[in-house]
């Protein structure tokens, strides 16, 4: 989607569509005055009616407004005239871009920039619109034989004062390359095992690496992963017929010196629980079980389009997880790259397995943070639903730098404890831990797996079993959490504000 910003006046831009705001208790903003005015008040006529009232969550389409330059207005319901919440913002643009994606036009003007939100400035505003705008807009098409007909938004134009126009070209630009960062998630992700498989996600990363040349990727193939003695990765690939690999995308904005932030992400192109197989119902959704190595890709997609003047590197294990006469078996005891030993007592808690060879490996890039991203236990979707990504973490700092992360992007998570506590669940008498530690605190006991992998660095973890992909009719990645993790790391940025 290309984006630009537009000064002037909203009577005469020349769109499909214009969008304006109108508050609680019916009162128009200034940019909805002024189309009501040129309109000879087309908009207040409707709005006596009483089809908006001036929520957020609401809008309304007027398809005939005469004496405008544009075809139609959007009145999009955005709350107290003095000011709303981030939160409540970001449901305001989501109901304003699904409206205009489904009344399948391909220009559009927002004027919601007019809106004044609490603790934010312009710069988010237009940031947040930028990413707001696109994921209504994706569709993901790529497999069906006939692309839909319906056309897609893929002009937006931003409208604001002069006095803004440097902050709103700003903030459009990072929500842009968010965007980029997300889509390529989302495409990953929905892409099916049979077409997902680790090699693509290599090959991927190598595409990456050609179109931007800060970034270089390296792969780590089976033969080589041997003789490092990733024993815990090879036991999980061992029923595939798909080659595992171990993809390493590095990008050096920052000073040499500057230690960078190591994001790993699970790589599991798809999870059928192996010998310990899952059940049948839902097991499609497995596919979606590497958006953690989909995320990291999107965000190295996006600090590269962004330039960020920062270092860092994306580490996924990539593996299928299959039966078969070769995988590995409930009470099999392989010995990790670290030289721990771990009795697998269940094959479908392989997350775990391929990403703690991946936390010893990445040590080499001497970061200064590691954060690992994985769709890693059924419990976190029951103990926090889809809206929050559980965060579990062996040093304070760093976990509240993603919990505020996640509060500015909207894309929140909500830490657990990593008391030690819970690390005796691991306990096995052939081992020096089972990869399992029973029904209680699942999500916990699986980051305490980990944190037996991580003792050398600050480290924090992120399970987005629950955030990754929404189920039902709208079945599909979202995106997240591409959008936390690059507010992390533009807070990290020493250059950028925002
Ligand atoms: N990929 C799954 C976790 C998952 C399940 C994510 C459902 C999203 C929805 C993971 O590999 C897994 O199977 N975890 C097991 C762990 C258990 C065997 C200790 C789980 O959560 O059931
Ligand atoms: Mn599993
Ligand atoms: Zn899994």
């Amino acid at each position: 989607m290309e984006i630009s910003v537009k000064l002037g006046s909203a009577r005469t831009l020349k769109t499909a569509c214009i969008a304006v705001a109108i508050h609680s208790g019916k009162r128009l903003s200034p940019c909805a005055q002024a189309l009501d005015k040129a309109s000879r008040g087309a908009l207040s006529r409707v709005i006596k009616r009483g089809d908006i009232s001036g929520n957020p969550g609401e809008s309304l389409m007027l398809p005939d407004v005469g004496g405008i330059s544009a075809e139609r207005v959007l009145l999009v319901g955005c709350g107290r005239k003095d000011g709303v919440s981030g939160s409540e913002y970001q449901r305001v643009l989501a109901t304003a871009a699904k409206a205009l994606c489904e009344a399948g036009v391909r220009t559009a003007a927002s004027a919601l920039l007019e809106v004044t939100v609490h603790d934010r400035d312009i710069v988010w505003q237009a940031r947040q619109m930028a990413v707001a705008f696109n994921s209504a807009r994706y569709r993901f098409d790529q497999l069906k034989s006939k692309p839909s007909r319906k056309p897609q938004l893929s002009r937006l134009l931003f409208l604001c004062d002069a006095s803004q126009n440097a902050a709103v070209e700003a903030g459009a630009r990072l929500g842009y390359g968010i965007a980029q960062g997300m889509d390529l998630t989302r495409d990953l992700a929905n892409l099916p095992g049979n077409h997902c498989t680790p090699t693509h996600l290599a090959q991927t990363a190598q595409a990456l690496a050609r179109e931007f040349p800060a970034l270089k990727a390296t792969v780590v193939n089976e033969i080589e992963m041997r003789k490092l003695g990733m024993g815990a990765l090879l036991a999980v690939a061992q029923g595939s017929r798909q080659p595992p690999k171990l993809i390493a995308v590095e990008y050096r904005g920052g000073d040499r010196k500057d230690k960078p932030v190591v994001l790993v992400g699970k790589g599991v192109t798809f999870d059928s629980g192996g010998i310990s197989i899952k059940p049948a119902s839902a097991m499609d959704e497995m596919k979606f079980d590497m958006t953690g190595a989909a995320s990291v890709l999107g965000v190295m997609k996006a600090v590269a389009t962004l330039e960020l003047p920062i270092n860092v590197v994306g580490v996924l294990p990539a593996t299928e997880n299959l039966p078969d006469g070769n995988a590995v078996k409930p009470g099999d005891v392989v010995t990790s790259l670290s030289g721990q030993t771990i009795e697998i007592l269940n094959t479908d808690a392989e997350g775990r397995l391929i990403l703690c060879d991946a936390l010893t490996w990445c040590a080499r890039f001497e970061p200064a943070v590691v954060i690992d991203i994985a769709t890693l236990t059924g419990a976190c979707v029951i103990a926090l639903g889809s809206h929050a990504s559980g965060l579990l973490s062996n040093h304070d700092p760093l976990a509240n730098e993603l919990l505020e992360a996640g509060q500015t992007s909207g894309d929140r998570a909500w830490r657990l404890p990593l008391w030690d506590d819970y690390q005796k669940q691991l306990d096995s008498p052939f081992a020096d831990m089972s990869n399992v530690g029973g029904r209680e605190a699942g999500t916990i006991t699986a980051a305490c797996f980990l944190a037996r992998f991580t003792r050398e660095y600050h480290w924090a973890h992120l399970d987005i079993a629950g955030t990754a992909w929404t189920g039902g009719k709208a079945k599909g990645s979202t995106g997240r959490p591409v959008p936390l993790l690059m507010e992390f790391l533009l807070k990290r940025s020493p250059a950028t504000r925002t």
